[in-house]
């Protein structure tokens, strides 16, 4: 008899795709990746054959063919799936909402009626911390924080995909669903053989720091020095990937040991905010690289201040961020100079 713990993880060559597929082989599950490649790079399925010693189970499809998902989910039978695959760039989804409802919708839809037609009850779904918006006065954002309107097309998916969670949920109550609220993940795995790796100018701040330092980038903008926050900067709750993710795994546990059904969102972040002014200060003491940076001016939609009411994921998943921004920064160097030296 077959035993294996089969779980779908679309995009799981992706950013935290990757990350998460090691911890699931090292809790014994057996990951198997969707993920057609259009946003990795096949050296990061390498970096993952690698530090695991493993082979890994990748299919190259588009998940939102429901016909050739559901092929898949007929082949395996997964007791767990970790919906990633999603686009996730404020800006672009401004220039192209249409792309961004295709995949972001159009695929969760398809793995959720693929779910459904195969008795897979168990989801856990890839959210922000952006479904909160501007938290304004209140900073620490809880799970009970009332949502708001969603200020991109990419915001706006995840608010609606995690409705279209709670409408499945009030439909067919035996699924076991579970939304990851990520806020800012930063870092790499601590072999260097794996990290973020954006294909084009990165829109996030710590690979652009990064990048910058190597010789990719000209020159790092501080966007806006004239926030009500002690240095004047943004400040946000950076998140190690790999603290981030093992709370998948926690999360595909928990819900796996359930009885009955359920549909939870918990915080994924460390409860701690940093500005981006102490961002940059700790990557030029880490990294020993003085950083070409200038301010400019703030970027439209960014909100001042926000981090992550991290009691709910302890309390429920016993799961809490075991490294530090600093941790992040040190592993997040060390993958671009190990792709320095590979490129
Ligand atoms: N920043 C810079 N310069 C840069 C890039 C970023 O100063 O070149 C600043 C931003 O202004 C912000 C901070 O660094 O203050 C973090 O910015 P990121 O783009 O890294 O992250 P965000 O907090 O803007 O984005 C996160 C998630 C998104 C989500 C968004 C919602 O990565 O998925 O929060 O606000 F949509």
């Amino acid at each position: 008899m077959n035993t294996e713990r089969y779980i779908l993880v679309t995009g799981g060559a992706g950013y935290i795709g990757s990350h998460t597929v090691i911890e699931l082989l090292d809790a014994g599950y057996t990951p198997v990746i969707a993920d057609d490649m259009r946003n990795a790079h096949p050296l990061i399925l390498q970096g993952v054959r690698e530090i695991t010693g493993q082979e890994i189970l990748h299919y190259s499809i588009d998940i939102t063919d429901q016909s050739v998902l559901d092929h898949l989910l007929k082949k395996y039978k997964f007791v767990g799936i970790i919906h990633f695959a999603a686009n996730k760039a404020v800006g672009e989804s401004v220039a192209d909402p249409l792309m961004y409802y295709r995949n972001n919708i159009g695929g969760l839809v398809s793995v959720l009626e693929c779910a459904q037609e195969n008795q897979v009850k168990s989801i856990v779904f890839s959210s922000s911390c952006t479904v909160y918006g501007d938290p304004g006065e209140q900073k620490e954002v809880d799970e009970k924080t009332p949502l708001v309107k969603a200020n991109s097309p990419y915001g706006n998916t995840k608010l609606i995909g995690e409705q279209i969670l709670h409408d499945l949920f009030m439909s067919d109550p035996v699924f076991k669903i579970m939304s990851l609220r990520y806020f800012n993940p930063v870092g790499a795995h601590s072999s260097a053989l794996i990290g973020e790796f954006p294909l084009g100018k990165p829109n996030n701040l710590l690979p652009y720091v990064t990048q910058t330092a190597i010789g990719k980038q000209a020159e790092l903008t501080v966007f806006g020095n004239d926030y009500p926050t002690p240095d004047g900067t943004c400040i946000r709750d950076y998140i190690h990937v790999c603290d981030l993710a093992k709370a998948h795994v926690k999360a595909l546990s928990w819900l796996n040991n359930q009885n009955a059904g359920c549909n939870e969102q918990v915080n994924i972040g460390t409860g701690k905010g940093t500005s981006v002014l102490e961002l940059i200060s700790a990557f030029e003491r880490i990294s020993q690289q003085k950083l070409n940076w200038r301010f400019g001016p703030r970027r439209p939609g960014d909100v001042t201040e926000i981090f992550a009411n991290a009691d709910k994921s302890k309390q429920l998943l016993n799961w809490e961020a075991h490294r530090s921004m600093e941790d992040a920064v040190r592993d997040a160097w060390n993958w671009e100079l190990n792709l320095k030296e590979h490129a």
